[in-house]
Formats: C-alpha cells, sequence, structure tokens
C-alpha cells in the first residue's frame, strides 16, 4: 500500500481478501469447522475471507505452502492436531511447527468416532476388534493421509488391539466417508463434525467415541474407555496460524475476529450439532494456542514413537 513499514499495514489491515488454506480436501472436518469460522470472521475484520483447500500428504502439503507465504497476514492456515503429530511422522517435513509459524488461537477440539460401513459384520467395539484380529489380512482401514487425524487414531487403535491393518489413505476424510458410506472400505477413525450425521442418518455405524466423556449429540454411543480400549484417547484441536514474521498486530487482530465469531451464537449451535464446541476466549490466543502445540509436539512425539513408528 506504498506507506512501507509493518505498522503502516497493520492500521489499514485487511485491504484485500484474506485467504485461510484448509490443507484437506472440501467437506471434510477441517473444512467444515473453517466454513463455520470464516464468515463472522470476515464480517468482525471489516474485509473478506476466501477458503482455500490444498489437500495431499496429510495436510503437511498446505501447511507448507503456508510457512512459506509472504507473513502479511493474507495467508492464513486453518490446521488440526496434525501440526503436532508430523513431525514425528514425516522425515523430511520442510517447515517446522514452532519456528515457521505464529500461532493466531486455538478454535475447537473435536472427538473422534470410530465408525464402519453399515453392513460390517462386528456389532458393537469389542466385536470390531476381535473381527480384526481375526481378519487382519483383508480388513482395510481409511485414513485422510499420513499425519490426519484419522490416521493418528488408526496408529493407536492398531497399537491397542496389536493388530496391522491394510490402511487405505485419502486426501481427507470428505472423499474417505464417501467410500465408507458407499461400502469401499470397512471402517476408519474420524471426527464428529463429519461422522455424526451420517451415524444418525444410519448410513455408517458408530462403535465408539475417543473422549472420556459420551458425546452430548450422540448419546448411544459408548466410550472407547467404556468399550475397554482406554488407551484409544484423542480429540482433534484446531487452531489458526499465518507465517512466523506476520507482525503482531495482525495476528491480534486476527485473533480478535477469531473470539468474535467463537462468541457467535451461530457459530455455537452449529458446533454442538456436530459434537463440538468452541474454545474459551482465554484460548484463542496466541500465547495458549503456541503453549498447547509446545505441549502436544512433546506428547505426541513419545506416543508415536512408544508405538514404534519411524518417520518415513
Ligand atoms: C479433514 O479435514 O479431511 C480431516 O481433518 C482429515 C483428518 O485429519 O483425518
Amino acid at each position: 500500500d506504498g506507506d512501507g513499514g509493518a505498522e503502516g499495514d497493520a492500521a489499514g489491515y485487511p485491504e484485500q481478501n484474506i485467504t485461510i488454506v484448509v490443507p484437506f480436501s472440501a467437506g471434510g472436518p477441517t473444512d467444515t469447522v473453517t466454513r463455520m469460522i470464516a464468515d463472522p470472521m470476515a464480517a468482525a475484520l471489516g474485509g473478506k475471507i476466501v477458503v482455500r483447500n490444498v489437500e495431499g500428504a496429510g495436510g503437511t502439503v498446505g501447511a507448507g505452502d503456508v510457512a512459506r507465504a509472504e507473513p502479511d497476514g493474507y495467508t492464513v492456515l486453518m490446521h488440526h492436531i496434525g501440526m503436532s503429530t508430523a513431525p514425528a511422522l514425516y522425515k523430511d517435513l520442510g517447515y517446522r511447527p514452532l519456528e515457521d509459524f505464529a500461532t493466531v488461537g486455538l478454535v475447537t477440539e473435536v472427538p473422534m468416532t470410530v465408525v464402519a460401513r453399515q453392513d460390517f459384520a462386528p456389532a458393537t467395539f469389542q466385536d470390531l476388534v476381535t473381527h480384526v484380529k481375526a481378519n487382519a489380512g483383508t480388513v482395510t482401514l481409511a485414513n485422510a493421509g499420513i499425519g490426519a487425524a484419522s490416521h493418528l487414531c488408526g496408529l493407536l487403535f492398531q497399537a491397542a488391539a496389536g493388530v496391522k491393518l491394510q490402511e487405505v489413505p485419502y486426501q481427507g476424510t470428505g472423499p474417505a466417508l464417501t467410500d465408507l458410506v458407499g461400502g469401499q472400505v470397512d471402517f476408519m477413525c474420524d471426527q464428529t463434525t463429519n461422522t455424526s450425521g451420517q451415524i444418525t442418518a444410519k448410513k455408517i455405524k458408530a462403535y465408539a467415541v475417543t473422549t472420556p466423556q459420551r458425546v452430548q449429540s450422540l448419546p448411544d454411543v459408548p466410550t472407547t474407555a467404556e468399550a475397554g480400549m482406554p488407551q484409544l484417547a484423542v480429540s482433534v484441536w484446531h487452531g489458526l496460524y499465518v507465517p512466523a514474521d506476520t507482525p503482531p498486530e495482525i495476528v491480534e487482530k486476527l485473533s480478535g475476529a477469531l473470539k468474535t465469531a467463537l462468541a457467535d451464537q451461530a457459530v455455537i449451535d452449529q458446533m454442538a450439532k456436530l459434537g463440538t464446541a468452541p474454545v474459551t476466549a482465554a484460548d484463542a490466543t496466541p500465547d495458549a494456542h503456541r503453549a498447547h502445540l509446545e505441549e502436544q509436539l512433546t506428547t505426541w512425539q513419545k506416543i508415536i514413537s512408544d508405538a514404534g513408528v519411524q518417520p518415513s
């Protein structure tokens, strides 16, 4: 804008469209969460937000793109727990979660569900475990690529059950769930944002939720702890990022807009229907998000290496 200097840019921000990169396909959980908050955030900022899906390699392609984008506040990343697991899964990630990004704020935390095609034989979670152990060579487990939350949940399931299954990777939950509904794959573990509607419609069957408490929108589905596998405990936190050198004033503006969006009753209601809720205002901040990311990087590094998974 010709006035030079980051402070001048921050004062007029936003002066052009802001792009939020979703590192998974359209119609999946990350996309759903992003589209819920994009308009209320744009309204709070007095600008326009467009959502761009940059899928591939379990979210790491889109994340890498944003790490290398201009640090001007016009390219933002929505990513989830995969930001903290990828360094343990990829030898050559091409970006560093803590060094290459500035955290804007946490957004939500989404429970996961262990789900199967509607006509898959096992009736209960315990039956599922028995069935996959007996049929490890033929059972197929869908995921959204190495680094995806569904991949992580699948790893934890296999480690807890002591079984190695045939994994079928997709570019996101959107296409994976389409194939699950169509019966092309047997089962998967994915987020309530996208599975709960299909479960309620009886297009897929649910065995368990991966949170300590049952999910309000799925009251009949037991927790993994109730079903005998307390080790399978994971929920998918989401957060917004910008490239590391983005002016702090712009990061603050984005975080403020995020807080406004998360307090929007329509957003709260939509999230509740999908089994989740916004984080508190205190967690929708750069510092709380960064502290959470630091803790999660350590936690998942250990869990993934304890599960015997080597980065590749
Ligand atoms: C998606 O948006 O497709 C998902 O969050 C993928 C995943 O991590 O399982």
